[in-house]
């Protein structure tokens, strides 16, 4: 037995601090346990690109936010590790909820989701009660319950799409995604004041100079980077579809306007090209995504071993939640996403 203090004790720091604080022998050859647990409770480690290398390296799945949430809902997996944000792991919950699922840190949430509370934007909805509520996906379980179709980045212009054109949209919670989507899209929508605080930081002027330094170099960006760092990426595009530009693109070298951990997958589907994180407006390494970077081996491996902390969500939030994520899962099938 590796652990230091008894399980109880662990409990209860699980209650004040959101994940098992227990000590792990530093000795434990993590990876080889993590295999070990994997077996023995026939569970999967979904993975999204923003989470460390090491984790990335021991998932059964890496992806993007849909390609994660279909994994979850197509499992036979008794147990689903989601390695990565509390909103990731609650949509696993809602499209699968007979499964056991954990999160590593229950405190890995997201800015994003946390700028759109439920209670100020059921009452922002009332105004437009004629709209169709399109939510990202970055947002709660509970916000899902007030919404009509969630997307992803990877589907996003196709739900919009998907909207007769003589409805109007509200778009939650990212300010920035849906700036980009009402321009692709050619229409007008509704938007809520939120945005990723990761997607945020990128500089305009320290980019030019990258791109000086680097002159064969292309910007690639997320969507949920503001309009001005949009307006000067050669590629705009999900996490997958960065990933997969790179990799099939004959340019040798990026500058990346997203979170860093992506970089691993370039680096390892594309060892001869050059990726560069694009430069925060500050000297911290701010395009690491805080809450991403919650989760640790040591806290993967505890979560499998005592099965905690689990994703609980109320009956009527599994119901009602998940008809929005079904809508967008349909919409993404049709479109052979
Ligand atoms: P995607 O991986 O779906 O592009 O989402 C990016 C993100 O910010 C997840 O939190
Ligand atoms: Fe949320 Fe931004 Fe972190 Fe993604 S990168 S989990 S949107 S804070």
């Amino acid at each position: 037995m590796i652990v230091t203090r008894p399980l109880a004790a662990a409990k209860k720091s699980l209650e004040d601090m959101g994940y098992l604080a227990v000590d792990v022998d530093p000795t434990l050859d993590l990876v080889e346990e993590i295999n070990k647990l994997k077996k023995e409770k026939n569970a999967i480690i979904l993975a999204h690109y923003y989470q460390e290398s090491e984790i990335q390296d021991i998932a059964d799945y890496i992806g993007d936010s849909l390609g994660l949430a279909q994994q979850a809902e197509k499992t036979d997996a008794d147990i689903i590790v989601f390695a990565g944000v509390h909103f990731m792991a609650e949509t696993a919950k809602m499209l699968n909820p007979s499964k056991k699922v954990l999160l590593p840190d229950l405190k890995a949430g997201c800015s994003l989701a946390d700028s759109c509370p439920p209670h100020l934007f059921r009452k922002f909805k009332e105004k437009y009660p004629d709209h169709v509520v399109v939510s990202y996906i970055n947002c709660t379980a509970e916000l899902k319950t007030l919404t009509d179709i969630c997307c992803t980045s990877s589907n996003a212009l196709h739900v919009i799409n998907s909207v007769p054109k003589d409805k109007g949209i509200i778009f939650a919670p990212d300010r920035n995604l849906g700036a980009y989507l009402q321009k692709k899209a050619g229409r007008d929508m509704i938007l809520w004041n939120g945005a990723c605080m990761v997607h945020e930081i990128f500089s305009a002027e320290k980019i030019t100079k990258a791109l000086v330094r680097h002159p064969n170099a292309e910007l690639i960006a997320h969507p949920e980077c503001e309009a001005h760092i949009l307006a000067k990426a050669h590629f705009i595009g999900s996490t997958s579809q960065l990933l997969r530009y790179t990799h099939e693109s004959e340019v040798q070298e990026f500058v990346v306007a997203t979170e860093s951990g992506i970089i691993h997958q370039m680096e390892l589907k594309s060892p001869d090209k050059l990726f560069i994180p694009a430069p925060p407006n500050n000297t911290c390494a701010c395009n690491d995504c805080p809450h991403m970077k919650r989760n640790t081996m040591e806290k993967l491996y505890l979560c499998m071993k005592y099965e905690l902390p689990e994703i609980i969500l109320e009956d009527w939030v599994i119901e009602k939640g998940v008809a929005c994520i079904s809508r967008m899962m349909e919409i993404s099938a049709k479109a052979g996403l």
